[in-house]
């Protein structure tokens, strides 16, 4: 239990690694908002917390609107008088496309979650966790913030952004720990529905021989969240079962 009187955020919390670090957090104590524009999906993980004995709300937030993001620290401030911890999960994909095939609209709308949907989850997070006296933040960034995927140009692009704002946020506040991670493959309905043979041949190219699942992201999430990880600040960690390296 190592979240006892703890606040916390979650964006994307209503899917995939979110919802798997939302019950995480809740089950080790943590106080919950659930942030999300899935209302079905929010609605429900906040109730299987609570039905588990646990405390969480849903906040429906669009974290590439501004004054969404900030009215979702608002929510949790209120409900729960202060904020100490984020996790900011929200993200989108995109289907492939080489640079110069590229919509627009694609470019905005992928980077418009991925990289100012964290910068503006940050901008009211970060005030928040000052007032509650200090914190720590994850933010889920992607294998694509630390390498290039082809025809991947706006997530790619998104993820290093993400991965920049990490380290930057990391370095500007002395009672705030940033930190990121970068997921490899992991099985949520981001993957869209994989037929098994798909799956085992996106294992066979990890070094771990599988695809990673929700639960593999909420225990680093968790790590990174709790005092055990005090001295943890500006790092981005794998989380791909040694993709990376392969
Ligand atoms: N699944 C993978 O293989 C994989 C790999 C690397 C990184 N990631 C990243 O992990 C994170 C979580 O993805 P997932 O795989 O759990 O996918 P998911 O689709 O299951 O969950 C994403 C959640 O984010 C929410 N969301 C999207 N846009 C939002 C917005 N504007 N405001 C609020 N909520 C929003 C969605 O409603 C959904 O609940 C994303 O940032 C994604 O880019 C995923």
């Amino acid at each position: 239990m190592r979240f006892i009187a703890k606040s916390v955020v979650v964006t994307g919390g209503a899917s995939g690694m979110g919802e798997a670090v939302a019950k995480r957090l809740a089950r080790e104590g943590a106080s919950v908002l659930v942030a999300d524009f899935n209302e079905a999906g929010g609605t429900r993980v906040v109730s299987e917390i609570t039905a588990a004995g646990g405390t969480a709300l849903f906040q429906h937030t669009d974290v590439s609107d501004p004054s969404s993001a900030q009215a979702m620290v608002d929510a949790a401030v209120t409900n729960f008088g202060k904020l100490d911890l984020a996790a900011n999960v929200a993200g989108i994909g995109q289907g492939h496309a080489l640079v110069q095939e590229t919509e627009l609209e694609l470019w905005q709308r992928v980077n418009g979650v991925n990289s100012s949907g964290l910068f503006f989850s940050l901008r009211a997070e970060i005030p928040a966790l000052l007032a509650a006296g200090g914190g720590a933040i994850v933010n889920v960034a992607s294998l694509a913030g630390l390498q290039t995927f082809k025809s991947l140009n706006a997530y790619v692009a998104s993820k290093h952004a993400a991965v920049g704002l990490t380290k930057n946020a990391a370095l500007e506040n002395k009672n705030i720990r940033v930190n990121g991670i970068a997921p490899g493959a992991v099985l949520t309905p981001m993957l869209g529905n994989l037929s098994q043979e798909e799956v085992d041949g996106y294992a066979a190219s990890v070094p771990s021989g599988r695809l990673g699942t929700p639960q593999d992201i909420a225990n680093v999430v968790a790590f990174l969240l709790s005092e055990e990880a005090s001295f943890v600040n500006g790092a981005v960690i794998p989380v791909d079962g040694g993709l990376l390296v392969a």
